[in-house]
């Protein structure tokens, strides 16, 4: 603010300097002048010559022509402009003029009269030269040059002015009763008006002698009797006033004789710039006059010329310094604004600097609040990193837990198979069926806790098929039916539904309910009642599964959906991780599952899935039913089918046993090709060698065993998107868990039967084919263009994330291609080859130029100003020619037409 005034204040003096500068001509002299003829024109130049002696000072003039009116207008418009000093030489002696000069003098202005009178003597001075005493000079010498009795013409100046009057005046008192005759015209001062006059007399001859008022009359006079008869004009005198034009006239014989009347102008603006001064002066000037005839008019005329000579050479000097001046002013004011230029040039470098250090100083501050909140943020992470490591570490122990119990009761369940076989007592039979019942309920639990890591990890898809939730809950109630009469629990299934077609993910569903089902089981009393019921509106089905058990406290109901959530000991409620999951399935179906309980009393859980299929997820794998195993008969026509299918994938079988290796290779010829490894590690070697579509493998086999080559598989990149199928003959439950642990797709116990086999890798087969395809439409599809690519499902979701991650940060660069990816993902070409071409359906090049397309579909559409070759450059083409063959090829219309 400061700096700014600083500024303001500089700037003002600096106008005000130039103001200073201005003040050299602060006096206007206003001069009136009554008419333009010769005698007034040197009057100027006398004017001119005497001011430029004062460069303070400017001359106003204006000139009325003989006038009266526009003389008094044109003083008023002189007293308008703010003149300091006023002179006047007045046209008449009239009231007009006299009242305009008079009230300029009152004003204050003063106000010089010049050579005519005003009828006032309110003026500050009068000068002129005595028009009596010429008047009676020319009447003394035309007494002693004219002989009496002759007739005098006198041609008279405007009669209404002063000089006139008193010309004649002094010229009649002095030739009176001298026996003269005086003819007089007027003239006005006019030559022409004088001419016309003359002309206007019709014969000259008793004219002794022309008295013109002033020369330019009497030279009139004499050019027209000259016209008329140059004896006359040689016989008759010719006499002026002024001695200005006259001299010629003298000289050249024109004239007899002239008197000068002196028209003073450098005095004149002498006595103003008294005035101006406050000097003081006298109230009457009288100017000097002579006679001039043939004796001294030469000379005269020569001082004259000479003396006018001086004055224009002084008013050119004084335009040349007025020229100098002017350039000096423009220089100055250059200079002025030179310097004010600088000086708001300097400012505004102050200010800048003044303005970054604060924008500095506000940085750094900015920058130590970022420094901390980047601090704090990082502390959030590292907060985040170590209770993310402590949930890893607490799931990672259950797993492992869950990898310990797995083996015990593997040995539980294998030794217990036999005991029920040896023995004969049914009761023991029972009890044996009992223990053989919670083992396996024990290894759901661990499934449950291995299916819970992965809807951890985001890697939950549903499988859904088409089925009818009223036979489905009857399946699992029936389950329970048994273990309901012995717990003298009163169990029943309520609808009025008779088929109720859902599309469900069954397995999970059936955890779903076996775990509701088994809850209600935990917590009921003997004589307890738990009912199943299902009901549907428009948009879903309702189960509910209600018991009158122990029921749950508000507290307890706000939580058992909880991760880990525990109620009580932990044998009555089990591991606290059912409930939770659960709930994940039913959300994954788009569903719900909550609950409503009074503490001893009763719980109802209830489990909304919705009708139809729209909710599903993208990625929901839609099994085909004639696929199931259940409904697998050979005589199915849809079987049949699928059964005769050829296929040009290769499957990779790794068998041990010669015998099976040999029945499977041979059997499975028909639909596919075959590659056969007889262990795990030549199936590694076959697998990177060959573009496998399927492994098909024992799980036990020397060197490498199933399990091995299934996370081998699983672990490589090249490899990872292959199904495997697992094959043993460990009928043991837990190894399927096992196996699925280590990434198999598929689990198969021996003895199979090949058929299944077959329809699991045509399953396998179509499942890839149809992500395949649907990858490569949705990719190519513009519709999608702003959807992810990530959000595609595909059969290698790690492969497909780093692939695309790399294209999408090296998209625009042009250099990048099929060598750049494979070394940048660690794989061979050969490897990027099959594995993109096995996961979506396209080559590495063509996935590349599709993205890329993508990406420049993207750009027209959201940057119209961009020209389609910078649009090409910008998405990694070296040619715009070749993109825009592309683009069409790609959307069916040229990148100029798509953005419309
Ligand atoms: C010029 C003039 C002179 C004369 C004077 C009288 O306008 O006519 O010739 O002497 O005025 O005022």
């Amino acid at each position: 603010m400061k700096l700014r005034l600083a500024i303001l204040a500089i700037l003002l003096a600096c106008c005000s300097c130039a103001e200073t500068e201005h003040k050299f001509t602060p006096y206007k002299i206003g001069v009136s002048q009554c008419a333009d003829d010769m005698w007034r024109q040197i009057t100027m130049i006398q004017m001119e010559a005497e001011i430029t002696k004062h460069p303070d000072i400017t001359l106003v003039s204006k000139i009325a022509k003989n006038n009266t009116q526009e003389q008094v207008k044109q003083i008023r418009e002189l007293l308008d402009e703010g003149v300091n000093l006023l002179i006047v030489s007045p046209n008449e002696l009239t009231e007009s003029i006299t009242d305009v000069t008079e009230e300029a003098y009152r004003k204050g202005i003063p106000t010089i009269i010049w050579d005519r009178k005003i009828e006032s003597d309110a003026y500050s001075t009068f000068i002129s030269a005595d028009n009596y005493e010429i008047g009676t000079a020319v009447g003394k010498y035309i007494s002693s040059n004219l002989a009496p009795g002759s007739t005098i013409l006198e041609i008279s100046g405007l009669e209404s002015s002063s000089p006139a009057r008193e010309r004649h005046q002094g010229f009649i008192d002095v030739i009176e009763g001298k026996g003269y005759k005086v003819k007089s015209i007027d003239g006005n001062w006019i030559p022409d008006v004088a001419k016309a006059r003359v002309e206007d007399i019709t014969s000259y001859e008793d004219i002794d002698l022309v008295f013109g008022h002033n020369d330019d009359m009497a030279i009139a006079a004499y050019e027209v009797i000259c016209k008329h008869s140059q004896k006359e004009a040689d016989r008759i005198k010719f006499i002026g006033i002024d001695a200005i034009v006259g001299i010629d006239a003298v000289i050249d014989g024109r004239l007899d004789a002239s008197f000068l009347y002196p028209p003073g102008g450098d005095f004149v603006v002498e006595t103003a710039i008294k005035l101006l001064k406050g000097e003081p002066v006298e109230k009457n000037y009288v100017l000097k006059t002579s006679l001039i005839d043939a004796s001294n008019a030469y000379t005269l005329k020569t001082q004259s010329e000479q003396m006018l000579e001086y004055q224009k050479h002084i008013n050119t000097q004084k335009k040349e310094l007025e020229d100098i001046r002017n350039n000096y002013n423009i220089m100055a004011h250059f200079l002025l604004i030179l310097i004010v230029g600088c000086i708001i040039l300097l400012s505004i470098v102050v200010m800048s600097l003044a303005t970054t250090r604060k924008i500095m100083r506000k940085n750094s501050a900015l920058l130590r609040k970022n420094e901390e909140v980047e601090q704090k943020t990082n502390d959030l992470l590292a907060q985040n990193i170590q209770i993310e490591l402590l949930s890893n570490q607490k799931l990672q122990f259950f797993t492992n837990i869950s990898h310990e119990i797995r083996t015990p009761l593997t040995l539980i369940l294998n030794p217990l198979d036999k005991i029920e076989k040896a023995v004969k007592d049914p009761l023991i039979q029972k009890d044996v069926r009992t223990l053989r019942h919670n083992a396996r309920h024990l290894l759901k639990i661990v499934n449950q806790l291995l299916d819970f890591r992965k809807i951890e990890n985001n890697k939950k898809t549903l499988s859904v098929q088409e089925t009818d939730l009223i036979s489905f809950i009857s399946e699992i109630v029936r389950y329970f039916e048994t273990y309901a009469q012995s717990e003298k629990i009163v169990f029943s299934f309520n609808t009025d539904i008779k088929q109720l077609m859902l599309w469900i993910d069954r397995t999970k569903m059936e955890q779903v309910f076996i775990n509701l089902i088994s809850n209600a089981f935990k917590h009921s009393k003997k004589y307890g009642v738990i009912t199943i019921s299902v009901t549907e509106d428009d948009s879903k089905a309702l189960v509910e599964v209600h018991d009158t058990g122990t029921g749950m406290d508000e507290n307890t109901l706000q939580h058992i959906f909880d991760r880990f959530y525990s109620v009580g000991n932990t044998q009555n409620h089990g591991i606290g991780i059912g409930l939770h999951l659960s709930k994940e399935y039913a959300e994954l179906h788009s569903g719900k599952l909550y609950a409503e309980s009074q503490l001893g009393r009763f719980s109802s859980f209830y489990v909304e899935i919705p009708k139809g299929k729209e909710h599903l997820p993208e990625e929901t794998v839609f099994v085909d039913t004639s696929m199931i195993e259940d409904a697998m008969p050979e005589n199915d026509d849809a079987v049949k089918e699928l059964l005769s299918r050829k296929y040009d994938d290769v499957v990779l079988i790794a068998e041990d046993d010669v015998d099976i290796r040999t029945y499977l290779h041979e059997e499975l010829s028909e639909n596919f090709n075959i590659l056969v490894a007889s262990n795990g590690y030549e199936a590694t070697q076959l697998l990177l060698e060959n573009n496998v579509s399927v492994v098909l493998s024992d799980v036990l086999m020397p060197h490498i065993n199933g399990y091995q080559l299934c996370r081998e598989v699983k672990s490589n990149i090249a490899t990872s998107h292959i199904p495997v199928i697992l094959l043993t003959a460990l009928t043991d439950e837990s190894q399927m868990v096992h196996g699925v642990a280590e990434g198999a797709d598929e689990y198969i116990r021996k003895p199979f039967n090949i058929n299944y086999i077959k329809i699991k890798i045509i399953n396998l087969l179509e499942e890839r084919k149809q992500l395949k395809e649907a990858f490569s439409r949705e990719f190519n599809a513009d519709k999608i263009l702003d959807v992810e690519v990530k959000d595609i499902p595909c059969a290698d979701d790690i492969f497909r994330d780093n692939l695309m991650d790399y294209m999408e940060n090296n998209y625009e660069n042009s250099e990048v291609g099929v060598d750049e990816i494979s070394s940048a993902l660690g794989l061979s070409r050969v490897h990027l080859y099959r594995k993109t071409k096995s996961s979506f359906g396209l080559s590495p090049t063509d996935l590349l130029r599709k993205f890329r397309l993508r990406k420049a579909a993207l750009l027209l559409k959201q940057e119209s100003g961009l020209t389609i070759s910078e649009v090409a450059y910008m998405t990694g083409f070296s040619s715009p020619a070749y993109f825009t063959r592309c683009f069409k090829e790609m959307f069916g219309v040229p990148p100029t037409a798509y953005d419309k």
